[in-house]
């Protein structure tokens, strides 16, 4: 196992932000019906959610998104912060998680909190965690980045698969509960992408307010936004000068990274975890 590692919740967390005990915590964890989850297996565009969703569920007052950082306005279910900011949340609540679904608590499934799960062109993904292997300290050096590729693959990596990720939360059979939108529909019409979210939550907001949330939730504005971007997180557990955490924020980087061996093989690999299931993935990979 990689030293940073807990085998936890069917795949491998990191010590920094979990432990037996908040794992524990987070099963007894009391959903309310009023909840709103960020679901994400990582670098899917959580942090950017997590920024909108303060927004929409504020009717677009800044002052949470300038106050609080990410992690305590939208903390992450069986993390160790959980315990102990939970007190301090007010309904609606929103929270975040990488979690498999059938690893949520038992409160979660009885309720009807609601999820909006965020899924982002795998290549990318993977892309955007080579970056932040090399940046987070508390994580294994990610060698090479023919290394990380196939460790990605292999599900050696944080949360371990994507496609166990993405099966497990299209198959939850939520219904109208869930909201289903990608990285790149937001890249490419924010506003409407804002205007999805709002509605899904019956927030009734006007243009007005949708356009503020947008800019206030442009690549640009996050990533000089303190409590948005990370850089308050201590230099030995993040370091930004080997990569900043909001770091390029674009689709398709992967053509930058991918050789034409790797997107075969990538390709062939991902299809093939894939078939039979019954939907389809938004991009031709
Ligand atoms: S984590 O660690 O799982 O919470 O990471 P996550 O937030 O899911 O993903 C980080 C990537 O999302 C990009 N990001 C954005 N892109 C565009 N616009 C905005 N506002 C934005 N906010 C975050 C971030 O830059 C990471 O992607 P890459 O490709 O590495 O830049």
């Amino acid at each position: 196992l990689p030293e940073w590692s807990l085998p936890l919740c069917g795949c491998l967390l990191t010590t920094m932000d979990f432990d037996t005990e908040s794992i524990e915590y987070a099963k007894q964890f009391p959903v309310e019906d009023t909840d709103v989850f960020v679901a994400t297996f990582p670098k899917s565009g959580t942090t950017w959610m997590q920024h909108i969703l303060s927004l929409v569920l504020n009717g677009g007052d800044l002052t949470p998104i300038n106050t609080i950082p990410n992690w305590d306005r939208v903390p992450w279910m069986g993390s160790k912060r959980l315990a102990e900011i939970a007190d301090q949340l007010k309904s609606p609540r929103a929270l975040a998680t990488h979690l498999l679904f059938a690893k949520m608590p038992p409160s979660f499934h009885t309720s009807k909190a609601k999820v909006i799960y965020v899924m982002r062109n795998p290549k990318d993904v993977l892309v955007s965690s080579y970056y932040f292997h090399q940046m987070a300290c508390f994580l294994d050096n990610p060698r090479t980045f023919d290394e990380f590729f196939d460790n990605f693959l292999e599900g050696k990596v944080l949360y371990g698969k994507w496609t166990d990720h993405v099966k497990s939360w299209r198959r939850a059979g939520l219904e109208d509960r869930i909201m289903y939108i990608t990285y790149e529909e937001m890249a490419q019409d924010l506003p409407a992408s804002i205007r999805r979210v709002s509605d899904f939550l019956c927030c009734n907001l006007s243009e007005e307010v949708i356009q503020k949330i947008a800019n206030s939730s442009s690549f640009k504005s996050m990533k000089a936004n303190p409590m948005s971007n990370f850089s308050t997180v201590p230099k030995g557990h993040m370091d930004m000068d080997k990569s900043a955490f909001l770091r390029k924020g674009t689709p398709g980087d992967w053509k930058n990274h991918f050789s034409s061996e790797q997107l075969v093989r990538f390709t062939s690999v991902i299809h093939k975890e894939l078939e039979g299931e019954d939907f389809s993935l938004p991009w031709s990979l």
